[in-house]
């Protein structure tokens, strides 16, 4: 295959650029990425010399761009995203322009270009929210019903992948998943967040009363789920991906990552709500399984946690380049009132 891949200098796009060179090193790659707060080239620098990877700079809203960039490709694997709920609430137009408009742009440059395969990542958020205690999960039929600009600027996205399928033939596959952690994620997001938190000697800020579940995949069980995708899904469908077999709330998530930390629970500190936070996120994932044979290999948390406390723990350099400069800025508008 020749990949065009979208913000591969992210979390989990550069995860799974990595993975994807030692899976099938025959396939070439062309990482497309603007470089914002979020890209960093250095977690690529293991491959940067490989003669079957690329790296272009530049804008998925960038229609001349993105012609040139998918010049050669024949599949596209799209991560390009703003993707944090918590900026989303700050300031909403970089959703609207990257998420919507800049998928838009791409889904046009890949009915240009004959793309073979079309694959569009997106997240259970689309569905809402579940009610917390209930067995309910998401599953391929679940309307949607997005409650954060973040949120809603991807079920957007969603629609427009879908209607380039019915209405243009475009060989689109989409797939929603859950919360991902694991190394690189940058430490905005819960885990990472907790855990250099907890390195520097700081506290845990925990939302509201910490009874929010999420549905947590390893990030490399993601990447092996769009490979399963890519190599034996069926055009035009969907398929949700998640790890999970019991809710299990934030707060827990917490104390165990203070448990593997040999910290107490005074690093813990209660801070004001997200507006519009959705209680609960669970998925059924056994289209995935039954359809296509996927299975996550780091289903038990407890596991994953400890294996991404080691990496933070082992690449201090990496977090700490990346909380220097904006993200101070960042931190102090979203925690400073508490
Ligand atoms: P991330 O924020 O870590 O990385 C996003 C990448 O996209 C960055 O490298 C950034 O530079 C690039 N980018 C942003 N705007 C761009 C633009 N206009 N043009 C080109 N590149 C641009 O995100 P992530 O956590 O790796 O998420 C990747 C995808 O997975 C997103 O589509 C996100 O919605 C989805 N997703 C993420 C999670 C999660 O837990 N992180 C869960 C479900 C779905
Ligand atoms: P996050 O990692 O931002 O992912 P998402 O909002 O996309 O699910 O948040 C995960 C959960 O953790 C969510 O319920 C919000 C909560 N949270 C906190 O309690 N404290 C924090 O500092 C952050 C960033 C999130």
């Amino acid at each position: 295959m020749k990949l065009l891949v979208t913000g591969g200098a992210g979390f989990i796009g550069s995860n799974f650029i990595l993975y994807w060179l030692k899976k099938h090193p025959d396939d070439y790659i062309v990482n497309f990425d603007k470089l914002t707060y979020a890209g960093n080239l250095e977690n690529l620098v293991s491959v940067q010399n490989n003669p079957h990877y690329r790296f272009v700079q530049g804008d998925i809203c960038d229609a001349q761009a993105v012609r040139v960039a998918m010049k050669d490709s024949d599949t596209v694997v799209h991560f390009a995203a703003e993707s944090h709920v918590d900026r989303s609430i700050l300031d909403s137009t970089p959703f609207v322009k990257t998420n919507v408009l800049g998928t838009q742009v791409l889904l046009e440059a890949a009915r240009e270009a004959h793309i073979q395969r079309f694959h569009h990542i997106s997240t259970d958020e689309v569905f809402g929210a579940l009610e917390l205690g209930s067995t309910d999960k998401f599953n391929e039929t679940t309307p949607y019903n997005p409650h954060s600009p973040y949120s809603a600027s991807k079920a957007g996205s969603d629609h427009l992948v879908r209607a380039y399928h019915d209405t243009y033939g475009l060989p689109i596959t989409i797939s929603n998943c859950a919360n991902n952690y694991g190394p690189y994620m940058f430490p905005e997001k819960l885990i990472p967040l907790a855990i250099t938190n907890l390195l520097e000697g700081k506290k845990v800020p925990v939302y509201g009363d910490g009874l929010y579940v999420r549905d947590w995949l390893y990030v490399e069980d993601h990447c092996s789920a769009i490979d399963a995708v890519l190599h034996k899904g069926t055009v035009g469908e969907t398929y949700l991906v998640g790890s999970m077999t019991q809710d299990v709330p934030n707060i827990e998530i917490i104390k165990t990552i203070l448990a593997i930390m040999g910290k107490d629970e005074t690093s813990i500190e209660y801070v004001k709500d997200r507006p519009g936070h959705d209680r609960r996120y669970a998925i059924d994932w056994s289209k995935i399984h039954t359809q296509l044979g996927w299975s996550p290999q780091y289903a038990d948390l407890r596991k994953g946690l400890e294996k991404t406390i080691e990496w933070y723990t082992q690449n201090q350099d990496w977090w700490k380049r990346v909380k220097s400069g904006t993200y101070h800025a960042y931190y102090e508008q979203q925690y400073g009132g508490k």
